[in-house]
């Protein structure tokens, strides 16, 4: 038997019944489904993790749509209950979906949705300051100011890395892995090497420019190299950092033997997801190799850490928080809705989910158009010709 949830409702009276399985920052993502005929129940459960149980009781018997989280495990269970309560339609709030069993959902003919396009930057921008922390020794240097231990300036104090000029190494360049990629290069003038399955056209643009730029005004050019295999990034970059989606290809792709062939002193950095790096091998290469350092905002087993990771003085640590920023998490949220209020309203779906600057503008009402649905081809939806 399930058990019963705390629900707090909005609109009480509309046709439309959507589930958020979680509070969700901002309000304007209640409004857009209120105000299409929506009765929106958020759970307010003091739990950080629902259950498939929860959620099963969430659904009940009958249930429009539902806004999800990566937390949760979206499979044959949840989605058939989804489907027999006349639900077609389920949002992650997230760009990943490695949480979710597209096929089944596809089976049931429930669309998923996620929140591509809003994240890129603020995500990046986090994997910019895990590297930058990792490098310069900031939350070490933090530690022992609070200790009380700082009883003067001396030549060897939390002696770092410099970035200019070294070389950094982006695993899986896509959205954020570009981003984060401009960001280093731009900001610290570092040169690149990138592995990922396609060519990033873009970036190898930008940074022919920048070292243009950088040439004509007398500097020291950066340089771009695509790299034929991820083991030639882990050789040759100073700072790597993971930016693939999480799959059979990329689980454990950091494992004793990728980090065996790294720098000694190299940083890598995670804001991808926890299982892309085997985290007991991890521990073990930290624990032998001082002048290695991490920053890393994802774990394997969520919420825990690998034994010895918390106390491994080369590691920086933060909870999962890299899409973080007010403005993402509200736009997340209101791209999670507006996939699910299109589905039930019928809409096309956006044809370009990497340009959904239309669907976060507050003073215009959003595109009739569901912004990014995965599995749109397989249910056969139309695309949005605006
Ligand atoms: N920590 C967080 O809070 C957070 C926030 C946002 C996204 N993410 C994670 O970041 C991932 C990437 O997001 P994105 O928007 O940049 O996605 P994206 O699809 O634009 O980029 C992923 C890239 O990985 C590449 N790739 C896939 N398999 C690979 C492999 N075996 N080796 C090398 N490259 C490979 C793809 O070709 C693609 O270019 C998401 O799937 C999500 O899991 C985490």
């Amino acid at each position: 038997m399930a058990t019963p949830v705390s629900i707090e409702v909005w609109n009480p009276n509309g046709k439309y019944r959507v589930i958020s399985t979680k509070p969700m920052p901002g309000t304007r993502w209640i409004r857009l489904l209120t105000d299409q005929d929506c009765r929106v129940e958020i759970c307010t459960q003091k739990k950080t993790i629902l259950s498939v149980e929860d959620i099963l009781s969430l659904i009940g018997d009958k249930c429009d749509g539902v806004i999800g989280q990566l937390t949760e495990d979206w499979g044959e269970v949840l989605f058939s209950a989804l489907s027999r309560a006349g639900g077609k339609a389920f949002s992650n709030m997230a760009v990943g979906y490695n949480n979710v069993d597209v096929n089944a959902a596809t089976k049931y003919g429930v669309a998923v949705g996620n929140t591509p396009g809003v994240l890129t930057e603020t995500t990046a921008e986090l994997a910019a300051s895990l590297s930058l922390a990792a490098a310069r020794r900031i939350v070490e240097a933090d530690e022992f100011m609070r200790a009380g231990l700082y009883d003067g300036w001396l030549p060897h104090l939390f002696v770092g890395n410099l970035l200019k000029g070294q070389t950094v190494g982006v695993i899986g360049a896509g959205r954020i892995g570009s981003a984060y990629a401009r960001m280093m290069v731009e900001g610290f003038k570092m040169n690149l090497i990138y592995y990922d399955l396609y060519q990033a056209t873009r970036l190898e643009k930008f940074v022919t420019a920048y070292g243009e730029f950088l040439k004509s005004n007398g500097e020291q050019p950066v340089t771009w190299k695509r790299a034929s295999s991820m083991q030639e990034v882990l050789r040759e970059a100073d700072v790597i950092s993971l930016h693939p989606i999480l799959d059979k290809t990329t689980y454990h792709l950091i494992n004793k033997d990728s980090l065996a062939i790294m720098k000694k002193e190299a940083i890598l950095v995670n804001c991808s997801r926890g299982p892309v790096i085997d985290e007991v091998a991890l521990v073990e290469h930290l624990k032998e190799n001082p002048m290695f350092r991490v920053g890393l905002d994802v774990f394997e087993d969520e919420p825990y850490m690998k034994p010895g990771l918390a106390d491994m003085k080369n590691a920086v640590v933060v909870p999962h928080i890299a899409s973080a920023s007010k403005w993402t998490r509200e736009g997340m949220a209101t791209l999670a809705a507006l996939n699910v209020l299109g589905k039930i309203k019928g809409y096309p779906v956006w044809s370009n989910p990497n340009q959904v600057e239309q669907f976060l503008n507050e003073n215009s009402p959003p595109p009739a158009a569901s912004p990014s649905i995965v599995n749109a081809k397989a249910l056969g939806l139309t695309a949005s010709k605006l």
